[in-house]
Formats: C-alpha cells, sequence, structure tokens
C-alpha cells in the first residue's frame, strides 16, 4: 500500500484548522447553556479547572500521538494506538476515535445545515413580522420535515442535504487544498462577527431597544464566582462534558490533524494556541453574545427559566432571532446574518474535522483515493444522520449526542491517557510532547498528565455510570433504541473494518510500527 502524501500548507494554516476543529457550535450554543444551568458563577470555576487539568494535557496528548503515529503512515486513532503498545488490542480501542466522528458528523452536520437555513430566512426577513411565540414555533414547523410549512418544500431536507455536498466536496479537496482554505476564511470571519455581536451585546442598554438589564448584567451574572456548587459533582460532570466536546478531545480528529505534521514540527505552541483560541472564543465571545442578550431581555431569572423550556437549542434559534428584530430592520438582518454565519463557520470548521479520520483510515487501509474516501464519509453521514432528520422530534438526534457527543469521548479519553501515560510510558511521552517545542512547557504538566488527568478521567467516567445506567433503563421510543442500536452497529462494523485492515497488514507483511 502507497503512502498517502497530504500535508498542511502552512502554520498558521493548522493552527486555524485546528483551532476550527475546536471551535464549533459547541462554543455558542452549548456553552451558555451548560453555564446557564449550573448556576453562572458557580459553573466557570470547575469548567476552568477541567480545562487546565483534563483540557490542555489532553490536548498535549493528543496532538504528540498523532504526530507519532503519522511517523509510521497512520492517519486514524486505531492503528496510531497499536503503533505505541505491543498488546493489540489498543487498535479496537481506537475504534471510538472513528466511530464518535462519524455519529457526532451524523447529528452535527444537520445542525450545522440550519444555520444555513435561518441565514437565509434572516435575509428575506422572515421573522420581522414574528413575535415570540411564532419565532420560536418556526424552529418547530422547520423540523417537522414532512408538514413543514417555513417556505420550500422540505426546506430542512435540502439544506442538509446542501450541508452535506459543502463537506464532503471540501474534503475532496485535501487539508491543504480545502480544509486549511476553509479555515483561513472562516474563522478570521467567525471571530469578527463574534467580537461585533458580543460589543453589541455587552453595550445593551436597560430601557432602550425593549431591554430591560444592562447587558454587562449577563456578564456579571457569568464572571461573578460563586463557591456554593463548588462540591456539587452534577455540576463538575457538565464542565467536564463541555470541555470535551468543546476542545474536540476523546473524539480521535485532533489525532488525525496532527499525523500530517512532521516529525519535528513543534506541537506544544501548537497545542497551547489552537486550545487558548478556542477558549476565547467560547469563554468571551460565547458567553457573552447568548447571555448578555437574553439576560438584557429576560432578566436572569427569565433567561433561567426560558432555558428549561426551550431546551438546549432553543437560545440560538428560538430566542435570538425573535430579538434580533428589537434592535430595527437593518440591524436585525444583519444580527441574523453575523449570527448564523459564524454558526455556520463554526459547525462547518468542526464537521470538516470529523470527516478526516475516517478518511485517513479508508486512505491508509484500503488504498482508496482522496475523492474516493470522501464521498464515501459524505454517504456514510448521508445515511447515518437520516434518522437524526427524520426522528428528529421522537429524540433521536438528541440520543445521538448523548452516546456520541458526551459518553463516548470520556470513554475514549480515559483510555487514550492510560495508554499514553502508562503503557507507552510518561518518560517517552514526555519526550514526544516536548520535542520539536517552541515553548517551554512547564514540566508541572509532566506530573498531571501522569496522575491527575487520569484520576480526574475515572472519577468522571465514574460520576457517568448513574446517568447512564438512568438513560438504559428509562422507557422510550421505538425510534430512539433504533438510534441506539444503529450506533452499537456502527462501532462494530468500524471494529470490523480494522480486524480486516489488520489482517490485510498481516498477510501483506506490514507492520503498524
Ligand atoms: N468542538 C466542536 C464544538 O464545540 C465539536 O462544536
Amino acid at each position: 500500500m502507497t503512502k498517502h502524501n497530504e500535508s498542511w500548507g502552512s502554520r498558521v494554516g493548522l493552527v486555524l484548522a485546528m483551532a476550527g476543529n475546536a471551535v464549533g457550535l459547541g462554543n455558542f450554543l452549548r456553552f451558555p447553556v451548560q453555564a446557564i444551568q449550573n448556576g453562572g458563577g458557580s459553573f466557570i470555576i470547575p469548567y476552568l479547572i477541567c480545562f487546565l487539568l483534563m483540557g490542555l494535557p489532553l490536548l498535549f496528548v493528543e496532538w504528540s500521538m498523532g504526530r507519532f503515529g503519522g511517523r509510521f503512515g497512520h492517519h486514524s486513532t486505531p492503528f496510531i494506538l497499536d503503533s505505541m503498545s505491543k498488546q493489540r488490542f489498543w487498535k479496537y480501542i481506537g475504534v471510538f476515535g472513528i466511530f464518535t466522528n462519524l455519529a457526532v458528523a451524523a447529528y452535527y452536520c444537520y445542525l450545522e445545515s440550519w444555520t444555513l437555513a435561518y441565514i437565509y430566512h434572516s435575509v428575506v426577513g422572515t421573522f420581522s413580522p414574528m413575535d415570540q411565540t411564532q419565532v420560536s414555533s418556526f424552529f418547530d414547523n422547520y423540523t417537522d420535515i414532512t408538514t413543514s410549512t417555513t417556505g420550500i418544500p422540505y426546506e430542512a431536507v435540502i439544506f442538509w442535504l446542501l450541508c452535506l455536498f459543502l463537506n464532503t466536496y471540501i474534503l475532496s479537496r485535501g487539508l491543504s487544498g480545502g480544509v486549511e482554505k476553509v479555515a483561513k476564511i472562516g474563522m478570521p470571519l467567525l471571530i469578527l462577527f463574534g467580537i461585533i455581536l458580543a460589543i453589541k451585546a455587552v453595550t445593551l442598554k436597560a430601557g432602550s431597544e425593549g431591554a430591560i438589564n444592562d447587558g454587562t448584567v449577563g456578564l456579571e451574572f457569568l464572571w461573578t464566582p460563586d463557591l456554593k456548587s463548588i462540591w456539587n459533582p452534577t455540576v463538575w460532570l457538565a464542565a467536564a462534558g463541555q470541555i470535551f466536546f468543546t476542545l474536540s478531545v476523546g473524539m480521535g480528529s485532533i489525532q488525525c490533524y496532527a499525523s500530517y505534521l512532521r516529525s519535528r514540527d513543534d506541537i506544544a505552541l501548537n497545542a497551547m494556541s489552537a486550545g487558548w483560541m478556542n477558549e476565547f472564543v467560547e469563554v468571551v465571545l460565547g458567553g457573552s453574545i447568548v447571555i448578555s442578550i437574553t439576560v438584557g431581555y429576560f432578566g436572569i431569572e427569565g433567561m433561567t427559566n426560558l432555558v428549561s423550556q426551550v431546551g438546549g437549542l432553543g437560545l440560538g434559534f428560538r430566542t435570538l432571532p425573535y430579538l434580533f428584530q428589537q434592535w430595527g430592520p437593518i440591524l436585525a438582518v444583519v444580527a441574523g446574518i453575523f449570527w448564523f454565519g459564524l454558526l455556520f463557520f463554526a459547525g462547518i470548521t468542526s464537521s470538516l474535522a470529523m470527516g478526516t479520520p475516517f478518511m485517513g483510515f479508508l486512505r491508509d487501509e484500503f488504498g482508496m483515493s482522496r475523492e474516493k474516501a470522501a464521498w464515501s464519509f459524505g454517504l456514510f453521514i448521508l445515511i447515518l444522520g437520516a434518522p437524526a432528520v427524520f426522528f428528529f422530534k421522537q429524540g433521536v438526534f438528541d440520543e445521538f449526542d448523548y452516546w456520541a457527543g458526551t459518553v463516548s469521548l470520556v470513554v475514549f479519553a480515559l483510555f487514550e491517557i492510560i495508554l499514553f501515560a502508562w503503557v507507552f510510558g510518561m518518560e517517552k511521552g514526555w519526550a514526544e510532547i516536548t520535542s520539536g517545542a517552541d515553548i517551554k512547557v512547564p514540566r508541572i504538566f509532566k506530573f498531571i498528565i501522569k496522575f491527575i488527568t487520569p484520576l480526574l478521567l475515572g472519577a468522571v467516567f465514574i460520576g457517568s455510570l448513574p446517568g447512564i445506567w438512568d438513560k438504559l433503563t428509562a422507557d422510550t421510543n421505538g425510534a430512539v433504541i433504533f438510534g441506539r442500536f444503529l450506533l452499537l452497529g456502527v462501532w462494530i462494523g468500524v471494529a470490523v473494518m480494522v480486524y480486516i485492515a489488520y489482517r490485510k497488514r498481516v498477510k501483506e507483511g506490514r507492520f503498524t510500527s
């Protein structure tokens, strides 16, 4: 099998693509809701501690695992993990690093496609004559595929197909010709749109444009540290879950991107840059926009009630498009384009990253061309995503998010930190992290990666078990059960492909490390 020769075009492009992988819909839609549900100032301390003790260490670990595996021509986690140990079962743990990307991409691309539709509706002024209830019902109508009356027939399906096509096409152009170009355009625009919206949000004045509070009241809610929930495990689990999802750690996409580095390329500074850029976008921009605007119009109690009524995605799609209308017809259109535009860029730079591990695997193991691998990914997401689209109301979308976007990340991260720190060995691991480093990585991270991160991850995993049990034993509908089995089937299917690839390697006398 020939090694496929894909590489990053420039360091700026790589960092922007990695930051784009992390910065996603989670930064703008998931973070504010987690912060609101977990008490604002009581959430932010556990969140920042989880970032320092789990997020950053895992970034170092995943970047170095990726670069290490890349040396042997591996671009997805099954054989990256395999190359780090003599025990052959690790490649099956690596299945998570393909599975999670496929399963998350399946519902994530649908969510991403809503942003395109909402840009369109912001431009044509669909929301301008609507009251709050009507804007909120528009979302229900839109996601009710068969009876939708939002304009274009089967609108949600059309935008979803368009979004899948865009992702697949860009992936088929490769890393430097596709992914990197999108990141170089998308990330600066996202930050620009985000800064403008955040300024508007925090400068909202009580009494003008219908606001009842200054925008800064929202900032106080998030930034006034509150120690009363510091020992509440639920808040810690939510904080850890948010860190995993937002940084895309425990997914397998970081390892894949890093596997295209050269062996002497820096990873320490790159990992730090991408990680901190994500935190800036999440905490500063993501936190300011949604929370300040919502508190500005509804107050803290009103916002908390609203979140419990409209759920996680509600603020972004049901509430903000209505609140933008309070700023006058022109600003409403501009704000709609900026908000849904930034969500789109955030989403696509993440979903592209979700495509690359499966593509890398198909290319490494089955010699597929880049184009063929990209279209295979697109087709797979079309099939796997269909239940999340058509049975959205029945809860399949949320089910995928729970198993793939929450549980799977923690399980994989726990295994990989054990592999890295205890099987591969911390001495070798530290040498990997620091080799070619453009900064001096504080030595404390050696201790953290060896002891603290695995312990915390173990605690998060054990802490999640009651929730997993409740989920499995709760009454649910047929569509959700079907979705669950489908995910299990995908995991098993990928494991079988890994087995076939392994047999093939043995037959061809190709070593995995
Ligand atoms: N890290 C990506 C996000 O936050 C998946 O949406």
